[in-house]
């Protein structure tokens, strides 16, 4: 679908479908679409009135046109309340409204702005809603399978002026990178773990940083975690046929800047459990359990063309949680990055043992702020569901902004206490720690705490991304079956 945005009379810009608006519960139809529907003899105001067309979020109402404008069709979509307006909505419904397209082979639809006009967006705010709307409701993971259902050819942005086209322009742009970074995460946490190996990881991020200047990778083999003392990485690694690799992405803005973001990623590439073996319905969806680093990855595939000014760096802790008679076994003692002891009770709490030592490489490079990412406990999915992150921090600023972030984002994030009572259920009789707590109530918040020496001293924000990086059903409408993405556009938002 190529998307574009056009300066060019609502009334006459030729298309097969125009999609345009009314609030739930609007007495009058407004802005674009009054003048539609004036040019249209009324056409919509009546069918509105006669098929009871009340506007909720998402619906749709399709009527045909007669020579009187440009377009063959008006799409009427509702945005539901006009009190719950706002980007996330529009980003939704413009899913919605393709999403109502799709039994039709069409090759232009035309969009007005929504909420550009009296929605309180502006043309640039609107654009890029709409964009990601659009791009991502219509994603199919197509690697394995031939897509079914149609996109149409060209879609494209009308405006009524040159200046808010230029706005809605920058929009569509920003838009466009926001998807393809969250597509590229949806594909990686779609791929198989037999094709989605940590080596695979590696050639991912090298492929990438490919012939970009602002981009380099480092890759730290088996060897020289070995030497370097990452027990955490190697411990969990032991059991799988699979090399376990440290990859470390940096982002090198043109303007050099003291502010350096340190985005950590869970990177199992599929998690058994490990001699804790998960049950096999537990199992069905452990390829998922690299979507922290997808969304890593993700960002990094579009970081040098959004250009922040803001040094970015991305460490991912490649492994797979596989058994076999050289796996880590429950009771084993291993010694972390940072020299800490780890007794491992339970070879399934594994992703913490990775982080154990990300988290330190990456907290002794003097960071800004450390923020990892990782679907890291089942806890987490019992307490806030399948739609909503657990952030924990040590920090109230970095918490707030990255909450912040994520609500202009449309992901839905959770603040949770690092409530250091429970770290004592975390303390072991013959090692530093215990990866497991001795109580079955919060394992959320155990985890965080697990992590938070780690860090260190560093403002340090952990997102428990459990429930919402693989939709077992749809997450909104334009997220549905399979790896989300989730996070790639907070973490964007964030860093722009
Ligand atoms: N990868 C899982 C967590 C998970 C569960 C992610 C469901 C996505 C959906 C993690 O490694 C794990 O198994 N955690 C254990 C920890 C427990 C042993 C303390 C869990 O949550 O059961
Ligand atoms: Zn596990
Ligand atoms: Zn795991």
């Amino acid at each position: 679908m190529n998307i574009t945005v056009q300066k060019e009379d609502l009334t006459s810009i030729p298309c097969d479908v125009l999609i345009v608006n009314r609030f739930q519960d609007q007495k009058e139809l407004a802005g674009a679409t009054k003048i539609i529907d004036d040019v249209l003899e009324g056409l919509l105001s009546n069918a509105v009135k006669e098929d009871g067309f009340a506007g909720t979020r998402g619906s749709t109402l399709m009527l045909r046109t007669q020579g009187q404008i440009g377009a063959k069709r008006v799409l009427l979509v509702g945005l539901g309340k006009e009190e719950d307006f706002c980007e996330e909505v529009v980003r939704s419904v413009s899913a919605s409204a393709l999403g109502a397209l799709s039994s039709m082979k069409l090759k232009h639809v035309v969009s007005i702005l929504h909420g550009a006009g009296n929605g309180g967006l502006s043309p640039r705010q609107s654009a890029k809603a709409i964009v990601e709307g659009v791009t991502l409701g219509t994603y199919t993971f197509s690697t394995y399978k031939k897509a079914k259902g149609n996109v149409p050819q060209q879609f494209t942005l009308v405006c009524k002026t040159a200046r808010s086209a230029k706005a809605a322009d920058q929009g569509r742009e920003r838009g466009a990178l926001f998807a393809e970074g969250t597509i590229l995460a949806r594909d990686l946490v779609n791929t198989p773990a037999q094709d989605m190996t940590p080596a695979h990881l590696v050639d991912v991020a090298k492929g990438i940083a490919k012939g970009k200047k602002n981009l380099k990778v480092k890759v730290l083999d088996k060897e020289k975690l070995q030497k370097m003392g990452a027990g955490g990485i190697l411990g969990v690694s032991q059991g799988s046929d699979q090399d376990p690799y440290l990859i470390h992405l940096t982002y090198t803005p043109a303007k050099p800047s003291k502010k350096k973001i340190f985005l950590v990623g869970k990177a199992v590439t599929f998690d058994t459990g490990g001699l804790s073996l998960k049950p096999s319905k537990g199992m069905e969806t452990m390829k998922c359990d690299m979507a922290g680093s997808a969304a890593v990855l993700g960002v990094f595939s579009v970081i040098a063309d959004l250009a922040p000014d803001v040094e970015v760096h991305g460490v991912l802790g490649a492994v797979e949680n596989a058994i076999s008679a050289k796996a880590i076994r429950p009771g084993d003692i291993i010694s972390v990055l940072n020299k800490k002891t780890v007794e491992v009770l339970n070879t399934d709490a594994e992703g913490r043992l990775t982080l154990a030592d990300t988290l330190a490489y990456s907290a002794k490079q003097k960071p800004t702020v450390i923020i990892d990412m990782a679907t890291l406990t089942g806890a987490c999915v019992v307490a806030l569901g399948e739609e909503i992150t657990a952030l924990m921090s040590n920090s109230d600023e970095w918490a707030d902004n990255v909450l912040e972030a994520s609500n202009a984002a449309g992901e839905k994030m959770w603040r949770m206490p690092l409530e250091q009572n429970y770290a004592k259920l975390m303390e072991s009789k013959i090692a530093d720690y215990r990866n497991i707590s001795t109580s079955r109530y919060g394992g959320s918040i155990t985890a965080g705490l697990f992590l938070q020496p780690f860090v260190g001293d560093t403002p340090w924000v952990h997102l428990d991304i459990a429930g919402p990086a693989f939709a077992e059903r749809p997450l909104n409408t334009y997220t549905k079956h399979g790896g989300s993405g989730h996070a790639v556009r907070t973490l964007l938002t964030l860093i722009k």
